[in-house]
């Protein structure tokens, strides 16, 4: 597509479709002709969790939210986690070590990101089971409105466990990140139940499901390419730019949305206002206008400038904290598991999504 149809319609959707790198930087960076705000379907429906959020929201109002909480992922605050994370990992790897063959989705790559989330926020970590049930059931939920009862039964599910949550923190303050939200003003105002609600499902959910697949999905390249897992342990410092490999080469987050504000072009194709369009991150990362040899896995790179976090404004706020897990994480895996091999004969099982990219389970010993 990148080649004969860089930025197609589908006429059946309504949607526009952008492949090539420069494209979809231009459509996740220029948001004053692409925006974020959420379009088509009922927002009660859809959207009502994410109407409010960061990731659905373009400026000034995204500026303002944004403020909010930048302090508490910068890289110094992300650093300071770092014994905990490790500590985390080694009781989680300790498990795996006495089970012989295990799933390192399951038993690692899953608990670890949702239960350092879930400590910053104030949230019991018992309850991260929900939490992948409704990650999972959101990422595979258009943009464009199309809901089940899945979704719709998630939807209230969650507004009702975070309505819950907040008025609990109301009423009763901790030192966590909703606390802070909760007493923080945007020009003398306090946020609103949505507002709040948009905060919540965005960092409760959405960067943990990224997350365990970037952890994931570098298991299965360093294990596909022969020779990756001894060089890494010859030389750890090559792990920083080994996860970055990973990131562009199965890019965990696969694709995201903007409307067009008004008549626009780009690649020379006609893209009427009020057009929905979707960016193709994972397509972009393997553009070979932008790298050499793009479909091949290459920790050797250099300089690896990937979209698998975004670009411009919305660009990931998690991207410290993940970085920093799935650091910890691999170390820990490739040293604590010598000779990590994926269980022979396990088929590997996508998850059914066009939004993540990751594996269900990934068996290994
Ligand atoms: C935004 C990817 C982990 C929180 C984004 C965006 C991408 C992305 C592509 C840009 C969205 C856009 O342009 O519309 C990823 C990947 C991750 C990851 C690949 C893991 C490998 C995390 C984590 C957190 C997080 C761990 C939270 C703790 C956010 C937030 C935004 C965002 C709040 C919205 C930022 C804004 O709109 O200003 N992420 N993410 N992400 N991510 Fe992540």
């Amino acid at each position: 597509m990148r080649e004969t149809a860089p930025v197609f319609h589908d006429e059946q959707s309504g949607s526009w479709h952008v492949f090539r790198y420069d494209d979809v930087q231009q459509v996740l960076s220029d948001h004053a002709r692409f925006s974020s705000r959420m379009g088509g379907g009922d927002p009660s429906e859809t959207g009502q969790l994410f109407a409010s959020s960061l990731i659905t929201t373009d400026p000034p109002r995204h500026r303002q939210l944004r403020s909010l909480v930048t302090q508490a992922f910068t890289p110094k605050a992300v650093d300071a986690l770092a014994p905990r994370i490790s500590r985390l990992t080694d009781e989680l790897l300790a498990r795996i070590a006495s089970l012989g063959t295990a799933d390192l989705i399951q038993e690692l790559a899953y608990p670890l990101p949702v239960i350092v989330i879930s400590e910053l926020m104030g949230v019991p970590a018992d309850d991260r089971n929900r939490f992948k049930h409704w990650s999972d059931v959101i990422v595979s939920q258009t943009r464009s409105g199309a809901i089940n009862e899945d979704h719709h039964a998630t939807n209230v599910e969650m507004t009702e466990y975070f309505l819950d949550l907040i008025e609990l923190r109301r009423s009763r303050p901790g030192t966590d990140l909703i606390s802070n939200l909760l007493s923080a003003e945007i020009d003398g105002q306090k946020l609103n139940d949505v507002e709040m609600l948009g905060f919540c499902s965005l960092l409760l959910v959405a960067g943990n499901e990224t997350t365990t697949n970037l952890i994931g999905n570098a298991v299965l390249c360093f294990t596909e390419v022969p020779g990756t897992i001894e060089r890494i342990l010859k030389e750890p410092s090559l792990l920083p730019q080994a996860i970055e490999e990973v990131l562009r080469f199965r890019s965990p987050v696969q694709s995201m949305y903007r409307v067009a504000v008004a008549d626009t072009t780009l690649s020379d194709v006609q893209i009427p206002a009020g057009a929905p369009l979707v960016a193709w991150i994972g397509s972009a990362n393997r553009d070979e206008r932008q790298f050499q040899r793009p479909a091949r896995f290459d920790i050797d790179r250099e300089q690896i400038r990937h979209l698998a976090f975004g670009h411009g404004i919305h660009f990931c706020l998690g991207a410290p904290l993940a970085r920093l897990e799935a650091r910890i994480a691999l170390e820990a895996v490739l040293s604590g598991l010598p000779g990590l091999t994926l269980a022979p004969g396990s088929r590997l099982e996508r998850m059914d999504s066009t939004i993540v990219y990751g594996l269900r389970t990934l068996p290994a010993s």
